[in-house]
């Protein structure tokens, strides 16, 4: 595992987005898993610019995102596909038939998942997988728990989830609080893993993370027995 401390976001954002161009410059139908939530959203914006400059091409990238929440459907601005267009896909060549989001919109949980998991079969596996990291040491949504759950997978979500996502809805209670998850095998399974570390509230779980012990109760700490990672982090 390699640590990088970059000196602000904006340094942060530019080395996770050139480990992934350079991804996809050597590779232009690579695999790309990709995450929502804050902290990713300066690394789309450097990616976004780079494609604008006429430097990155994502005509043959396919990308499959970690998650979804159950029972929102995709114009839903609270939506991870609605995000993902908005910050990414709207503003880039990729072609939408090749981007993966869980399927919110279906109830039965069973075949979202076992939907999502042949998509990820089917895809051939993903090249590089760009995660943020919970307050809580979540990844995707794997919660803490007794065990890591390794495919995909319907999951309630923690109070401390649900109220840290709170911030994107007017009250909490609209808040989802269930969600379909790529599981720890899928994001271990990937070739190459950036995790992308932001703000000080964070310096605590991601030492337990990618220094503690391996243990389910910090999902993230699982990334330690993965041999490519890169942990980008700024205060
Ligand atoms: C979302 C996801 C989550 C976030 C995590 C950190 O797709 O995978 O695990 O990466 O909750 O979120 P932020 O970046 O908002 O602190």
């Amino acid at each position: 595992m390699r640590v990088i401390e970059t000196q602000d976001y904006y340094h942060m954002s530019r080395t996770a987005a050139n480990i992934i161009s350079a991804q996809i410059i050597i590779k232009p139908n690579s695999v790309i898993g990709l995450a929502t939530g804050s902290t990713p959203i300066g690394t789309y914006e450097q990616l976004i610019r780079w494609y604008e400059k006429g430097d990155l091409d994502f005509s043959n990238v396919t990308t499959i995102n970690l998650d979804e929440y159950k029972g929102i459907a995709p114009d839903n601005e609270q939506s991870y596909r609605y995000f993902m267009n908005k910050h990414l896909f709207d503003r880039i060549n990729i072609d939408k038939k090749n981007t993966y989001v869980p399927d919110g919109l279906e109830m039965d949980s069973d075949k979202a998942c076992s939907d999502y998991n042949r998509i990820i079969r089917e895809s051939g596996g993903v090249d590089l997988q760009l995660l943020g990291l919970g307050n809580n040491g979540h990844i995707g949504f794997n919660e803490p728990g007794e065990a890591f759950e390794k495919e995909t997978h319907c999951v309630k979500l923690t109070e401390s989830t649900v109220k840290a996502n709170s911030r994107f809805f007017d009250t909490i209670d609209e808040v989802p609080k269930e969600a379909y998850t790529m599981g720890i095998k899928a994001i271990m399974q990937a070739k190459k893993i950036v995790v992308v570390v932001s703000g000080e509230g964070k310096a605590e779980i991601a030492k337990k993370a990618f220094f503690g012990p391996v243990t389910p109760k910090v999902p993230a700490s699982v990334l330690q027995l993965h041999n490519d990672v890169t942990v980008i982090m700024c205060k």
